[in-house]
């Protein structure tokens, strides 16, 4: 009797571990695919960057260092500027006596946050000329009642902030995330950049290893080869989960600073009403993506309410239509649920 149980014991014991290694080789396998931790330092060293090297800057990440990043008092404007000369007007700023190694369009969608912006642009501002690069701030704004759309605000962002110069690099980022690390380059490789790979929020860790959303970093043609981000999604959610898919299923990958670097801070508010139907919409993500972005003439209907180069950004408000009435339909596309919990797996 009492063998019995010991062997039922063991048989369950090694039952458990077995699936316990086969989670971890799993986790292992799915997660080297696509998503890999590298240096900020790589991209001081980008290949493409090597040929023109002379009066290009190289910052000295050694001198760079974590700050403590105040997320509760929001400066006022004229105190961000006193404090950061090198800004002209438009939240424009380059580097003196060197050339920066890309020109970076930082694009923030927005609307009713001027508590978080203040805190951003006031910490933005101080972190990227310690960087060395050259830049401008982009505040897409959002008019109008319905829900926030981040996706269609980053594709206008994009294509508006291309008006302004000929940016190498986009920095899609979220009003209510913060820096903590001078290290974390805001600049592009030849993949796409998750910068924000440790949030607080989430205990300073990737809540799952396809997670793209908060601030990501991508170079104009592959921002053009994954066809931006979708359109489709009004409310909060799931448009950084197909930004992830078109990524991978163009065969980039996501590369991120390591946990120690890519630390950021939210700065806590009421949080946006969720997307109806974003876990639908994205379970057809792959039918609707190759006419659904800055290719789709009808879902990027948008006009320019106001422009203006306010001292620390460019303003461009938005009116970016309404929500369709009712959803697309493509039941013929749709992703195994094998595909989806693998797409989770944390
Ligand atoms: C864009 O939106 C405007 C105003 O809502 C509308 O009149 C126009 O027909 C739309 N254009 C396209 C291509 O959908
Ligand atoms: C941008 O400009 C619009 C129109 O003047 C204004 O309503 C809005 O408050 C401005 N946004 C910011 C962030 O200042």
């Amino acid at each position: 009797m009492a063998s019995k149980t010991k062997l039922f014991k063991n048989v369950i014991i090694n039952s458990l571990i077995f699936v316990y290694l086969s989670i971890v080789g799993f986790s292992l396998f799915n997660y080297r695919s696509h998503c890999v931790f590298t240096s900020p330092s790589t991209l001081l060293r980008l290949p493409h960057l090597d040929k023109s090297d002379n009066g290009k800057c190289r910052v000295d990440l050694d001198k760079l260092e974590l700050i403590k990043v105040d997320i509760f008092t929001a400066p006022e404007f004229d105190f961000i500027l006193e404090k950061n000369h090198h800004v002209k007007k438009g939240g424009v700023s380059k580097p003196v006596g060197c050339s920066a190694l890309q020109k970076v369009a930082i694009i923030v969608p927005y609307r009713d946050r001027l508590h978080h912006l203040k805190i951003l642009l006031n910490r933005l501002h101080a972190m990227l000329v310690k960087q060395l690069i050259e830049y401008r701030i982009f505040v897409i704004e959002q008019s109008g009642l319905d829900k926030f759309n981040r996706g269609k605000l980053m594709n206008i962002g994009y294509l508006e902030a291309l008006k302004f110069g000929d940016f190498d690099c986009f920095v899609f980022h979220d009003a209510d995330l913060l820096p903590e690390n001078d290290q974390n380059l805001y600049m592009c490789d030849q993949h796409a950049r998750h910068l924000s790979s440790a949030i607080d929020e989430m205990r300073y860790h990737v809540m799952y290893y396809n997670y793209a959303g908060g601030v990501i970093a991508i170079n104009r043609e592959n921002y053009q080869r994954i066809n931006g981000y979708s359109n489709f999604y009004w409310g909060w959610g799931n448009e950084d989960d197909d930004l992830s898919a078109r990524i991978q299923e163009t065969g980039l990958l996501i590369t991120r600073p390591p946990e120690s670097i890519g630390r950021f801070k939210m700065v806590r508010h009421a949080k946006l009403s969720r997307a109806e139907h974003g876990n639908e919409l994205f379970f057809g993500w792959r039918g609707r993506w190759p006419e659904d972005g800055l290719n789709d003439i009808v879902g990027m209907n948008y006009t320019v309410l106001h422009f203006s180069d306010e001292p620390l950004f460019t303003n461009i408000t938005v009116n970016i239509g309404s929500r369709p009435k009712t959803m697309p339909n493509h039941d013929s596309t749709q992703e195994s649920l094998f595909w989806f919990l693998k797409f989770y797996y944390p």
